[in-house]
This record gives structure tokens, sequence and C-alpha cells, in this order.
């Protein structure tokens, strides 16, 4: 199964990510992930996507590209992967179609979970992660059962540095700019399929399993 999610920030891709790597056994490939652990760790990656991170912006195509390609071409991949948050440029997408290509494998389907702009400020603005395992949540649309603690690992949930409400509002701009575009791109190459995200997430996993299954 290899399969892209698709969708504006907080359309719940982690969120559904990790329900899917779990019950697929596939890897979960979130390019912001791989940056925040860049930006921890201190890394001469971490440090360049920091800035553009920061405002809100996209990290460069080329950077972006090389650390997909080489997390593509690792071993647990072979049977199947899901990529999140890449790919969100036509440039990016052109080059994921060339390394798929290269190592012999097709996408099984995008799928874009659709949810309406304001709905998405919200989600944003209340999420917390769980600083050690990276579980999310929300204050009030899905609480840890510890409050601020998560319910798996027990460590200490924060606020993400982008999810302030200016810094939202600008990334839901290069959404719609950079990445938007991407939805007629996989509908012309037959590959996308749209769900619901606003339904409640156990209802939305339904949608894209049987999405996936069909
Ligand atoms: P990234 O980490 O990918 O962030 P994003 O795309 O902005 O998406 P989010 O993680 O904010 O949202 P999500 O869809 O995962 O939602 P979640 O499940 O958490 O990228 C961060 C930055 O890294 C970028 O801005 C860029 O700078 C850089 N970057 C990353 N990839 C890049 C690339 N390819 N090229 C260049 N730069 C790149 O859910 C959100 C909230 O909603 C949570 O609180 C959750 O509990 C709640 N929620 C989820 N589903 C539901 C539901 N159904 N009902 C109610 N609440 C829900
Ligand atoms: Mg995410
Ligand atoms: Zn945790």
């Amino acid at each position: 199964m290899n399969i892209i999610l698709l969708g504006p920030p907080g359309a719940g891709k982690g969120t559904q990510a990790a329900y899917l790597c779990k019950e697929y056994a596939i890897p979960h490939i979130s390019t912001g992930d791989m940056f925040r652990a860049a930006v921890k760790a201190g890394t001469r990656l971490g440090l360049t996507a920091k800035s553009y991170m920061d405002r809100g912006d996209l990290v460069p195509d080329d950077v972006t590209i090389g650390i997909v390609g080489e997390r593509l071409s690792e071993p647990d991949t072979q049977n199947g992967f899901l990529l999140d948050g890449f790919p969100r440029t036509i440039p990016q997408a052109e080059a994921l179609q060339a390394v798929l290509l290269r190592i012999g494998k097709d996408l099984t389907a995008v799928v874009n979970i659709e949810v309406p702009e304001e709905e998405l400020v919200t989600r944003l603005t209340g999420r917390l992660v769980c600083m050690a395992c990276g579980a999310t949540y929300h204050r009030v649309l899905n609480p840890s059962p510890l409050r601020d603690f998560c319910g798996v690992c027990n460590g200490p949930l924060i606020t993400r540095a982008d999810d302030a409400e200016a810094t939202v509002r600008s990334r839901l701009e290069v959404y719609r700019k950079q990445t938007e575009p991407l939805i007629s791109y996989y509908q012309s190459i037959g590959k996308l399929e749209n769900i619901n995200g606003l339904l409640p997430i156990d209802e939305v996993t339904a949608l894209l399993r049987s999405v996936l299954t069909e």
C-alpha cells in the first residue's frame, strides 16, 4: 500500500496516519516530523528548515525532495509507505513520480482530506502534541485522558511553535497557493480520492479504510 495523504494544515493527516500505519504495518513518512526532529537535534538541515517553518513557509524543494528520496530507498518501505505532508508543490510531485519510477513502485491512492478553513484554524490553535512520542490531541475536540500529559506515554503535551494563529493563517495561504494545485494534478493522473474530513476522527478513519481497500 503506497499512500499519499493530501490536505491542508490541520486536516487530520497526522492523526489518521497514526491509525493507518499501525493497521497496515507501513512506515509513516511525515516531512514535517522529519524537519522537527532535525530542528530538535540541531543539525544543519534543522537550522535551514527552522527559518522557513517559523514563518509558515515551505522548506525549499531541493532540500525536501532530497530527504524524501533517501527515506524511500530505506528497506522498511518495501511493503509500502504513507506520505504525510509530501508532496506539497508540483515540482515535489513530479520528483516523487521520478523516484517511484526509479524504484519500481506506483501509488495505490492519493487521498485528499477536505476540511473548511475556519475549522482548520480552530483545530490548529487548540492542538497539543506529546513532546516524547508525538501523539496528537486537541484541548477541546480530542483531549488526552490525562489532560496535560500524553495518554500513550505520559509525556508532557506542548503547543507546536507554528500553531500560533498568525502563523496558522500564513500556512493556510501557502497551502492555497502552492499545495492546492496538487488536487488537479493527481486528479489528472487518475489517483485522487476526496473524503470528508469534518466527520469525527473514527469516522474519517473508516472512510479512509474503505477508500484504500476498494
Ligand atoms: P507539517 O508538520 O506537515 O504540518 P501541516 O501540513 O501544516 O499539517 P499539520 O501537521 O498542521 O496538520 P495535520 O493534517 O497533520 O493535522 P493533525 O492530525 O495534527 O509541516 C510543518 C512545516 O514543515 C510546514 O509549514 C513547512 O514549513 C515544513 N514542511 C513540511 N513538509 C514540507 C514539504 N513537503 N515541503 C516543504 N516544506 C515542508 O490534526 C490537527 C488537530 O485537529 C489536532 O489537534 C487533532 O487532534 C484535531 N483533529 C484531527 N482530526 C480531527 C477530526 N476529524 N475532528 C476533530 N478534530 C480533529
Ligand atoms: Mg501533521
Ligand atoms: Zn506521548
